[in-house]
């Protein structure tokens, strides 16, 4: 049942080929430049009307969100704003029949959004769902959605439903962005041709898991570790601190890499690993002199670069590689490598990679 694996979290890993090439199948069109979501297709008009966009999640799914917002904001051009389904139910929140909520969900089952949808749904939003089992509870809650077909996830640590979440979120920013005219069909052909590559790309991202043995062989006992990212990579650091630490019992951070300078670099120290999202995009060459920082103090720098890097290979002590795509599309890629370490470093240090202490798979107690 675990295909070979060891563990379920590895065969999920090895399954984002497939988990992701199944969440865009028959939904994109690339010679079209079109794509099509069949769940939400009844609310093209309310979409382009729609004033805000409230993405709400909890934990892995909340990390997705604002990936989320990244594209939503960048494609389509409507304002979004992420919420931890359990503070936003808590806060009395503003929210008018022109909102739009999206809560994300592996489980379907997730207590704070069910919520936070109950909440929202009161206060006349349109609701979506982004969930990965079918039937659950919050597809049920929801007016309309979107599937991510990922399949069953069994390993706690959250993996391909991630993936999968993301690439729902991709294809709604350019649904939505196609309904309310902010691209243009050039653009979109240009960027769903290589949406349309993307499993091939993690196929080739998976490669890199000989470099991360080696990596999680080097920094498995060390107490602490800092995930620094920019832009759409500061949500990926993120993931990669919580997969870490909720695996492995190392304590982990997530953090944008600007951010360092105002805090965190106080702990950087010959004993802190500091991995770094440092691939060619619009912030290469901040991120690059953010690395520099962490040198001068001593820190050990792990770098997820760009095929091809020279800039970077020079300055980290380790570097993984990932296929080079646009900035877009980053996050599906960057993000392999990182469940890849945190699986390793888990299993080196005799951890229950599958079923961690204290966690569930789905948390139905808010
Ligand atoms: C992390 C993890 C949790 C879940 C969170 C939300 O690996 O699994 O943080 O992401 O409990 O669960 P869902 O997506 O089922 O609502």
């Amino acid at each position: 049942e675990k295909g070979g694996y060891d563990h379920f979290m590895m065969k999920e890993i090895y399954e984002q080929p497939r988990s992701i090439r199944d969440c865009l199948r028959g939904r994109i069109y690339p010679g079209r430049g079109e794509v099509q979501l069949g769940g939400i297709k009844e609310y093209a008009d309310k979409l382009r009307n729609v004033d805000r966009i409230i993405i709400v999640a909890c934990g892995t799914s909340w990390h997705a969100g604002l990936v989320g917002e990244y594209l939503i904001e960048e494609f389509a051009r409507v304002p979004v704003e992420v919420e931890y389904a359990s503070e936003f139910r808590y806060r009395n929140p503003i929210i008018t029949s022109k909102d739009l909520v999206i809560a994300i969900s592996q489980s379907g089952e997730t207590a704070d959004t069910m919520a936070a949808i109950e909440l929202a749904k009161e206060r006349g939003a349109t609701i979506f769902g982004i969930c990965n089992v079918v039937g659950a509870s919050i597809p049920r809650l929801t007016h309309a959605g979107v599937y991510t077909h990922a399949g069953p996830e069994i390993g706690v640590a959250s993996t391909k439903a991630f993936t999968a979440q993301v690439s729902v979120l991709t294809l709604m920013a350019f649904y939505i962005a196609q309904q309310r005219g902010t691209i243009t069909r050039n653009k979109s052909v240009e960027y769903l041709t290589e949406l349309n590559e993307i499993p091939d790309l993690v196929e080739r991202a998976l490669k890199a898991n000989d470099q991360v043995i080696a990596i999680a062989e080097r920094f498995k006992d060390s107490p602490n570790c800092l995930f620094l990212g920019r832009g759409s990579s500061f949500p990926v650091a993120l993931e990669g601190a919580l997969k870490l630490k909720e695996i492995s019992y190392i304590h982990a951070e997530g953090y944008p890499a600007a951010e360092m300078k105002h805090g965190p670099i106080a702990l950087i120290d010959a004993d802190m690993p500091v991995i770094f999202i440092a691939t060619k995009n619009s912030s290469y060459e901040k991120v690059v002199s953010n690395i520099q920082e962490v040198k001068a103090r001593g820190g050990h720098v792990i770098a997820i670069v760009s095929e091809g890097d020279t800039d970077v290979k020079e300055m980290a002590e380790y570097v993984i590689e990932i296929p080079q795509t646009s900035e877009t599309f980053v996050p599906l890629l960057a993000t392999i490598p990182l469940q890849l370490l945190a699986y390793h470093i888990a299993v080196m240090r005799g951890c229950n990679v599958d079923q961690p202490r204290n966690l569930a798979k789905s948390v139905t107690v808010e």
